[in-house]
Order: C-alpha cells, then sequence, then structure tokens
C-alpha cells in the first residue's frame, strides 16, 4: 500500500511511492538506463522541447479518444509496452497488468520474459487486446514455440523486439549484481534443460547481471532482417518490429513486409547516447509515408506528451515503468489508476487545444523550442 499521504494524482506521484516503497535491487533494475543514462533522461526532458499550438473555438464538448491499432479498436490511444519480470513490483504481476489492460480496454503488450505463463496472461486478459513481445532465440525451436503458444492464446500481433542482440549497460544492475528473487521464475522458456550448460541464474560467482547472462547464453545476436522475414514466414499474425531508431530501418521493415514499427529506444536501456525517442520519431513517420502504423514508446508521463506524439504521426504511444509504478502501488488497481490518469489528461489536452477528435491532432499544433535545444 502506498507510503504516499494523498491518492496519486499524476504519474510522478506513484513513481514517489514506488522509489520509496521498492526495495533497492528491484527498483534500480527498474529505474535504470544504460551508462550514464542521458537517453533515459532525455526521453522525458525531450517532450518538453515541444511546445504547443492550440486552436479556439472548436467545440470540445465531446472529445473522442478511440482509435484502432492492427484493426482493432481500443478506447484511447495509450497501451502498455512490454516489460520483464513484473511479479519483482506486485505478487500478481503480469496478471494484474493484464486485468487492468482489458478493463481499461487497451493494448497490453506481454514481454517473453514474463513472471507469468503466455497463457495465464492470455487468461486475465481474457477479451482484452493483447500483442505477444517475442525475443528470437538462437534455438530456433525455442523461438517457434513462443510463436505458437502466443498465437494459439489469442495475441493479436508478435512484437519483435530488434534493439538488444546484446543487452546495454545497466551499471547499478552490475553493481548489484541483479539476480531475479529465488522466488520467481522467467517462466515463458524452459531454462532448466539449459541450466546444465550454463546456469544463468547462478549470479553468484559473476559480475554479470542475470539479464546479461540469459541473453548472452540464449539470444541470437546474429540477428539480421532475414530474421523477420523468417518470424513473417512463420506467423499469420500481424509483425510489428521495436527498436526502430532510423528512417533507413523504418524503410527497410517496411520494404521487408513488417505490418507496424514501434520507435523506441528500450526507455534508454540499451545504446546511451542515442536521440530520444520524440525526436526519431518524425524522421520514422516521414520515411514510412504512411504505408505501416508507427508507435512510439519512451519517456511518456502525462497527457501532453501523448498530444505530441500523436501530433508527429504516432497511431498510439506505449508506456513502460509508469505500469510498473502502478502495479508496485496497488496491483491492477494500480495500472488501472495510471492509464485512468494518463488517459483523462490526454482527454484534457485534447480539449484544451481544439481537437475533438484523433484526426484534428496535427504537426500545425506543435512548436519546437529551441530554448531548450542543446546542440552536441
Ligand atoms: C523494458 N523494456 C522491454 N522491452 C522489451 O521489448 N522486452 C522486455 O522484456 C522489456 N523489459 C523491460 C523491463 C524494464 C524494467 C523496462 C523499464 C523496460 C522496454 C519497454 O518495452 C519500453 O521500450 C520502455 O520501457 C519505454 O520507456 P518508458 O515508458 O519506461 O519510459
Ligand atoms: C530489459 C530486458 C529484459 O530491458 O528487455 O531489462
Amino acid at each position: 500500500m502506498s507510503k504516499l499521504v494523498s491518492k496519486p494524482v499524476c504519474l510522478a506521484d506513484f513513481e514517489v511511492h514506488f522509489l520509496q516503497s521498492l526495495d533497492r535491487i528491484a527498483r534500480d533494475y527498474f529505474t535504470s538506463g544504460a551508462n550514464q543514462e542521458q537517453t533515459a533522461r532525455d526521453n522525458v526532458e525531450a517532450f518538453k522541447r515541444y511546445r504547443l499550438r492550440p486552436r479556439m473555438l472548436k467545440d470540445v464538448s465531446n472529445v473522442n479518444m478511440k482509435t484502432t491499432i492492427m484493426g482493432n479498436e481500443i478506447d484511447f490511444p495509450i497501451g502498455i509496452a512490454p516489460t520483464a519480470v513484473q511479479k519483482m513490483a506486485h505478487p500478481e504481476g503480469e496478471v494484474a497488468t493484464a486485468r487492468a489492460a482489458s478493463s481499461m480496454n487497451t493494448c497490453m503488450i506481454a514481454s517473453t520474459w514474463g513472471t507469468t505463463s503466455i497463457e495465464e496472461v492470455a487468461q486475465a486478459n481474457g477479451s482484452g487486446l493483447r500483442w505477444f513481445q517475442l525475443y528470437v532465440f538462437r534455438n530456433k525451436q525455442i523461438t517457434m514455440n513462443l510463436i505458437q503458444r502466443a498465437e494459439q492464446a489469442g495475441y493479436k500481433a508478435l512484437v519483435v523486439t530488434v534493439d538488444q542482440p546484446v543487452v546495454g549497460k545497466r551499471l547499478t544492475d552490475d553493481r548489484n549484481k541483479y539476480s531475479i528473487p529465488s522466488h520467481l521464475k522467467l517462466v515463458n522458456v524452459n531454462t532448466d534443460g539449459l541450466r546444465s550448460v550454463h546456469n544463468p541464474l547462478d549470479t553468484q560467482q559473476s559480475t554479470e547481471s542475470v539479464v546479461h547472462q540469459y541473453t548472452h547464453s540464449l539470444m541470437d545476436s546474429k540477428l539480421t532482417w532475414d530474421t523477420i522475414t523468417w518470424v513473417k514466414s512463420f506467423t499469420k499474425l500481424p509483425v510489428i518490429v521495436k527498436g526502430v531508431l532510423t528512417g533507413e530501418d523504418a524503410k527497410l521493415a517496411v520494404q521487408l513486409g513488417v505490418d507496424g514499427i514501434i520507435v523506441s529506444n528500450h526507455g534508454g536501456r540499451q545504446l546511451d547516447g542515442v536521440l530520444a525517442t520524440i525526436d526519431v520519431l518524425g524522421e520514422v513517420v516521414e520515411a514510412v509515408e504512411g504505408r505501416v502504423e508507427i508507435y512510439v514508446d519512451g519517456g511518456v508521463r502525462q497527457g501532453t506528451d501523448v498530444l505530441k506524439a500523436l501530433a508527429l504521426g504516432a497511431k498510439a504511444v506505449f508506456i513502460g515503468r509508469p505500469v510498473l509504478w502502478g502495479l508496485a502501488y496497488q496491483g491492477q488497481t494500480g495500472v488501472e489508476e495510471v492509464l485512468r490518469i494518463v488517459k483523462e489528461e490526454f482527454k484534457l489536452a485534447m480539449a484544451l487545444s481544439g481537437c475533438a477528435k484523433l484526426s484534428d491532432i496535427q504537426p500545425s499544433l506543435l512548436a519546437y523550442d529551441r530554448k531548450y535545444y542543446c546542440k552536441l
């Protein structure tokens, strides 16, 4: 339960509670960015460099936030990004998140590295919209098995994360020798057999965090764009690539027939020093020329951030850490509260900028404030 005196009224309030209540190792794992965390910070800061040019007298008595992503309707364009090990934030972990996503009628992306199985997440999510985030494994059989399970469990798209051929360096995790608590398990992949070759959970003797160990022992750093072609040939589900940061890669992805792109830098946890995602979004939207849907994650913390991302051409945004803050606060209710607050903030931002429907949100809504732009 909350140590806050009053009920949270914005996402930052949940963060305060989270920082006060979680144990240090879990808190550090969830919070950290790579290296000096320049990109992790900039993801949030960059939104502030875009200012708004609202229009007046536009009849905003009826603001409609409903949209579709990959052909499925959601009540508002804010979904849940995939994050690993959610039971470290709350005992109900991914089940609580899946229920919250469903009750709020938005999309949840479930992580390969969940502490709840693909099938249990699906059951908790019920008739809700869920996508499965896929890491590609060195052992093709593991990857194929994950895809088939996601298909059978009613996930409506595969989100292939392409920005983690190797894991970024997270200093706090290395210092903490981060390991998953012994009562939790990354249940989607049977690591038991693999442990005889390499025990990824045995961090006692190692300076590598558990995320590094898993990735280095199981994942395929030889991935190329051919892998996307292979995934596409293996599944009938729409394939979305997550982690594109240039117009060049966005064009390649479209040429290969991907169905969507998530502009993402993994919450600043991979290559430190890359641009904030909101600063990349315009380049990707321009390169893609409307051929596929584009989404963005990274640093979305309030309703006006959503407005700005949509003005730059995103179909929807996804939030990562704030969901973990809500989860740590009150499980399912906490995640619902986080979603409700950012949804209501977005609605207010639409109304105050003269947008009654999503198609009213245009690039002309934005001014780029050079005062805040520090040329490196
Ligand atoms: C992540 N992210 C992530 N991405 C992914 O594709 N698979 C995963 O398992 C994870 N796990 C994960 C754990 C934690 C603790 C964090 C913070 C992030 C990245 C995530 O999907 C998303 O890109 C960012 O979190 C978005 O940034 P914000 O909203 O956290 O600022
Ligand atoms: C992370 C991995 C699990 O960012 O994606 O920690």
